[in-house]
């Protein structure tokens, strides 16, 4: 039998790392097309960074504060994107925005999370803004990523019903179960294209 060689991802993440474990769940599944071969975060205090660790992947912080500027910064992450060999790079709660060179050097293999249905509700507070402007529908988007925050080809969409008596959290509760379907899903899209 020929088997193909899983696609090695990067997920770079900020914060509390969720869609990442998402991901880490899915690829404990032997029939997905893609493994984590390194996380990556700009926070040392990501609760994310030690998911990864107790998981036995590779997982590396590198702080803003310890780069004289942001090319250097985004340099040293670019080397250990490199370094693991990821065919696919994956955002997943990154909270930087990244440089044209550094979309550039990814074009077509940068994905992002993000947490509304583009290209309504770029940026930060989604799901206040949604409730704010009585949206009855809301959602997460995936989207190839570019140098314009939010503005890169979408992939995939998914999306829930606003209820009357959302607030932000349970709107963004609703969402985030979503987020872990769809993400995974593109991934394996992506790493069987
Ligand atoms: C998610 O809502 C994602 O869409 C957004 O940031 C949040 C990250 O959550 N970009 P987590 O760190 O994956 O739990």
């Amino acid at each position: 039998m020929v088997t193909t060689p899983r696609k090695k991802l990067a997920v770079l993440i900020s914060g509390r790392g969720s869609n990442m474990e998402a991901i880490l769940a899915s690829t404990r599944n032997k029939d997905f097309p893609a493994k984590i071969a390194i996380v990556i975060s700009d926070n040392a205090d990501a609760k994310g960074l030690e998911t990864a660790i107790k998981a036995g992947i590779e997982a590396r912080k590198f702080e803003r504060k310890d780069y004289s500027d942001k090319a250097n910064h985004e340099a040293a992450i670019m080397k250990a994107i490199d370094q693991s060999g990821a065919d696919i790079i994956c955002l997943a709660g990154y909270m930087r925005i990244l440089s044209a060179d550094f979309t550039k050097a990814y074009e077509g293999r940068l994905i992002n999370i993000h947490p509304s249905l583009l290209p309504k509700f770029k940026g930060l507070d989604t799901h206040q803004r949604a409730i704010d402007a009585g949206e009855t529908e809301h959602g997460c988007t995936v989207h190839f990523v570019n140098p314009e925050m939010d503005g890169g080809e979408i992939i995939a969409q998914a999306k829930v019903p606003v209820l009357a008596d959302d607030t932000a959290d349970t709107l963004s509760a609703r969402v985030l179960i979503e987020e872990h379907k769809l993400y995974s899903s593109v991934i394996a899209d992506l790493a069987k294209a």
